[in-house]
Protein backbone atom coordinates (compact mmCIF):
# COMPACT_ATOMS: atom_id res chain seq x y z
CA UNK A 1 0.00 0.00 0.00
CA UNK A 2 0.88 3.66 -0.57
CA UNK A 3 0.89 5.96 2.04
CA UNK A 4 1.34 9.70 1.09
CA UNK A 5 3.40 11.63 3.01
CA UNK A 6 5.61 14.17 3.54
CA UNK A 7 9.33 13.76 3.78
CA UNK A 8 12.25 15.59 5.14
CA UNK A 9 15.97 15.44 4.09
CA UNK A 10 18.81 17.30 4.75
CA UNK A 11 21.35 18.41 1.50
CA UNK A 12 24.87 18.36 1.72
CA UNK A 13 25.15 22.22 3.21
CA UNK A 14 22.71 21.65 6.20
CA UNK A 15 19.32 22.77 4.40
CA UNK A 16 16.27 21.02 5.05
CA UNK A 17 13.95 19.62 2.65
CA UNK A 18 10.22 19.39 2.48
CA UNK A 19 8.46 17.32 0.09
CA UNK A 20 5.89 14.96 -0.26
CA UNK A 21 5.83 11.51 -1.22
CA UNK A 22 4.38 8.12 -2.15
CA UNK A 23 5.50 5.80 0.09
CA UNK A 24 5.38 2.09 -0.35
CA UNK A 25 4.35 1.29 3.46
CA UNK A 26 5.69 -1.49 6.10
CA UNK A 27 6.13 -2.18 9.35
CA UNK A 28 9.46 -2.66 9.04
CA UNK A 29 10.85 -1.02 6.58
CA UNK A 30 10.17 1.73 3.68
CA UNK A 31 10.37 1.91 -0.09
CA UNK A 32 10.68 5.92 -1.43
CA UNK A 33 10.45 6.76 -5.07
CA UNK A 34 11.42 10.15 -5.49
CA UNK A 35 12.63 11.09 -9.43
CA UNK A 36 16.30 11.36 -9.91
CA UNK A 37 15.96 15.38 -10.57
CA UNK A 38 14.39 15.79 -6.95
CA UNK A 39 16.20 17.11 -3.88
CA UNK A 40 14.53 14.21 -1.93
CA UNK A 41 16.52 11.74 -4.18
CA UNK A 42 20.20 13.85 -4.02
CA UNK A 43 19.76 14.70 0.29
CA UNK A 44 18.97 10.33 0.28
CA UNK A 45 22.18 9.44 -1.66
CA UNK A 46 24.23 11.81 0.31
CA UNK A 47 22.57 11.26 3.73
CA UNK A 48 21.50 7.86 3.77
CA UNK A 49 18.72 8.81 6.08
CA UNK A 50 15.09 10.30 6.04
CA UNK A 51 12.12 11.42 8.72
CA UNK A 52 8.79 9.89 7.10
CA UNK A 53 5.43 12.06 8.38
CA UNK A 54 2.18 11.54 8.76
CA UNK A 55 0.64 14.66 8.43
CA UNK A 56 -3.29 15.47 8.38
CA UNK A 57 -2.51 19.22 7.12
CA UNK A 58 -3.06 19.08 3.92
CA UNK A 59 -1.17 22.91 3.39
CA UNK A 60 2.36 21.10 4.13
CA UNK A 61 1.13 18.83 0.95
CA UNK A 62 0.31 21.72 -1.13
CA UNK A 63 3.13 23.90 -0.45
CA UNK A 64 5.86 21.01 -0.55
CA UNK A 65 4.14 20.47 -3.90
CA UNK A 66 5.01 23.48 -5.46
CA UNK A 67 7.62 25.10 -3.05
CA UNK A 68 9.86 24.15 -0.42
CA UNK A 69 8.28 25.49 2.67
CA UNK A 70 9.69 25.87 6.28
CA UNK A 71 7.96 24.47 8.94
CA UNK A 72 8.82 24.48 12.80
CA UNK A 73 10.81 21.23 13.71
CA UNK A 74 12.70 19.18 16.20
CA UNK A 75 15.48 16.92 16.16
CA UNK A 76 15.14 13.67 14.88
CA UNK A 77 16.05 10.98 17.63
CA UNK A 78 17.90 8.47 15.77
CA UNK A 79 19.15 9.62 12.41
CA UNK A 80 20.35 12.89 11.15
CA UNK A 81 17.26 14.87 10.81
CA UNK A 82 14.31 16.98 11.35
CA UNK A 83 11.11 16.02 12.84
CA UNK A 84 7.56 18.33 11.58
CA UNK A 85 6.72 20.11 15.13
CA UNK A 86 3.16 19.43 13.75
CA UNK A 87 2.96 15.95 12.34
CA UNK A 88 0.99 13.43 13.80
CA UNK A 89 3.66 10.71 13.86
CA UNK A 90 6.83 9.98 12.31
CA UNK A 91 9.18 7.11 11.28
CA UNK A 92 13.15 8.08 11.16
CA UNK A 93 14.79 5.73 8.18
CA UNK A 94 18.41 4.74 7.28
CA UNK A 95 18.64 4.08 3.85
CA UNK A 96 19.79 0.23 3.31
CA UNK A 97 19.83 0.15 -0.81
CA UNK A 98 19.05 2.60 -3.78
CA UNK A 99 18.11 1.88 -7.48
CA UNK A 100 18.84 4.87 -9.23
CA UNK A 101 17.46 3.33 -13.18
CA UNK A 102 15.95 6.47 -14.98
CA UNK A 103 13.51 7.85 -14.09
CA UNK A 104 12.60 7.09 -10.90
CA UNK A 105 14.75 5.77 -8.12
CA UNK A 106 14.01 2.81 -5.72
CA UNK A 107 15.21 3.57 -2.21
CA UNK A 108 14.85 0.80 0.70
CA UNK A 109 14.87 2.57 3.68
CA UNK A 110 14.80 0.24 7.26
CA UNK A 111 12.67 1.91 9.74
CA UNK A 112 15.05 2.92 12.93
CA UNK A 113 12.88 4.73 14.93
CA UNK A 114 9.12 5.85 15.37
CA UNK A 115 7.23 8.55 17.30
CA UNK A 116 3.57 10.05 17.67
CA UNK A 117 2.76 13.60 18.29
CA UNK A 118 -0.86 13.70 17.99
CA UNK A 119 -3.97 11.70 17.18
CA UNK A 120 -4.83 11.33 13.41
CA UNK A 121 -8.52 12.10 13.46
CA UNK A 122 -9.55 10.23 10.28
CA UNK A 123 -10.59 10.54 6.93
CA UNK A 124 -11.78 13.77 5.06
CA UNK A 125 -12.68 14.17 1.75
CA UNK A 126 -11.41 17.18 1.06
CA UNK A 127 -8.04 16.65 2.20
CA UNK A 128 -7.98 14.10 -0.23
CA UNK A 129 -9.30 16.00 -3.06
CA UNK A 130 -6.44 18.39 -2.51
CA UNK A 131 -4.07 15.62 -2.33
CA UNK A 132 -4.63 14.77 -5.82
CA UNK A 133 -4.41 18.10 -6.54
CA UNK A 134 -1.13 18.60 -5.45
CA UNK A 135 0.06 15.93 -7.20
CA UNK A 136 -1.67 17.39 -10.54
CA UNK A 137 0.46 20.76 -10.01
CA UNK A 138 3.58 18.29 -9.88
CA UNK A 139 2.61 16.92 -13.07
CA UNK A 140 1.47 20.30 -15.28
CA UNK A 141 4.35 19.50 -18.02
CA UNK A 142 2.70 15.93 -18.87
CA UNK A 143 -0.87 16.63 -18.32
CA UNK A 144 -3.84 17.87 -20.76
CA UNK A 145 -4.89 21.24 -19.58
CA UNK A 146 -8.41 20.19 -20.17
CA UNK A 147 -7.74 17.04 -17.74
CA UNK A 148 -6.38 19.57 -14.95
CA UNK A 149 -9.38 21.90 -15.56
CA UNK A 150 -11.82 19.25 -15.80
CA UNK A 151 -10.04 17.84 -12.63
CA UNK A 152 -10.33 21.04 -10.48
CA UNK A 153 -13.84 21.42 -11.12
CA UNK A 154 -14.67 18.10 -9.39
CA UNK A 155 -12.21 18.61 -6.82
CA UNK A 156 -14.04 21.94 -5.94
CA UNK A 157 -16.66 20.07 -5.44
CA UNK A 158 -15.82 18.03 -2.78
CA UNK A 159 -13.45 20.61 -1.48
CA UNK A 160 -16.66 22.18 -1.34
CA UNK A 161 -18.96 20.21 0.53
CA UNK A 162 -16.43 19.12 3.17
CA UNK A 163 -13.38 21.02 3.76
CA UNK A 164 -12.49 22.37 6.69
CA UNK A 165 -10.12 26.07 6.97
CA UNK A 166 -6.79 24.46 6.24
CA UNK A 167 -8.12 21.84 3.51
CA UNK A 168 -9.90 25.35 1.74
CA UNK A 169 -6.70 27.02 2.24
CA UNK A 170 -4.27 24.23 0.69
CA UNK A 171 -7.13 24.56 -2.63
CA UNK A 172 -6.97 27.80 -2.74
CA UNK A 173 -3.40 27.92 -3.09
CA UNK A 174 -3.01 25.03 -5.53
CA UNK A 175 -5.58 26.10 -7.59
CA UNK A 176 -4.14 29.87 -8.01
CA UNK A 177 -0.32 28.09 -9.00
CA UNK A 178 -2.22 26.23 -11.52
CA UNK A 179 -3.96 28.45 -13.38
CA UNK A 180 -1.00 30.67 -13.49
CA UNK A 181 1.73 28.60 -14.86
CA UNK A 182 1.75 28.32 -18.60
CA UNK A 183 0.69 24.65 -19.92
CA UNK A 184 4.36 23.61 -21.56
CA UNK A 185 2.36 20.79 -23.45
CA UNK A 186 -0.26 23.76 -24.89
CA UNK A 187 1.52 25.88 -28.22
C1 LIG B 1 0.91 13.40 -2.65
C2 LIG B 1 2.17 13.52 -3.47
C3 LIG B 1 2.97 12.41 -3.66
C4 LIG B 1 4.15 12.51 -4.41
N1 LIG B 1 4.96 11.41 -4.56
C5 LIG B 1 6.12 11.52 -5.23
C6 LIG B 1 7.00 10.39 -5.35
O1 LIG B 1 6.72 9.30 -4.85
N2 LIG B 1 8.16 10.60 -6.02
C7 LIG B 1 8.51 11.82 -6.55
O2 LIG B 1 9.61 11.95 -7.12
N3 LIG B 1 7.68 12.89 -6.47
C8 LIG B 1 6.51 12.76 -5.82
N4 LIG B 1 5.69 13.84 -5.71
C9 LIG B 1 6.11 15.11 -6.32
C10 LIG B 1 7.13 15.81 -5.46
O3 LIG B 1 6.61 16.10 -4.18
C11 LIG B 1 7.54 17.12 -6.14
O4 LIG B 1 8.12 16.85 -7.39
C12 LIG B 1 8.47 17.90 -5.30
O5 LIG B 1 8.67 19.16 -5.91
C13 LIG B 1 9.82 17.23 -5.18
O6 LIG B 1 10.47 17.97 -4.21
P1 LIG B 1 12.01 17.98 -3.93
O7 LIG B 1 12.73 18.32 -5.23
O8 LIG B 1 12.08 19.07 -2.93
O9 LIG B 1 12.39 16.64 -3.39
C14 LIG B 1 4.50 13.76 -4.99
C15 LIG B 1 3.68 14.87 -4.81
C16 LIG B 1 2.51 14.76 -4.06
C17 LIG B 1 1.67 15.97 -3.87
Amino acid sequence: MIIETIVTTIAEDGTLNCAPMGVEWGSDHLVLKPFLETATYRNLVSARAAVVHVIDDVRVFARGAISNPSYPTVPASLVRGLVLADCCSWREVQVRSIDSTPPRSRVEATIVHTGIRREFVGFNRAAAAVIETAIYSTRLHILPREFVESELTRLQVIVDKTAGPNELEAMALLTAYIRSTANPSTP
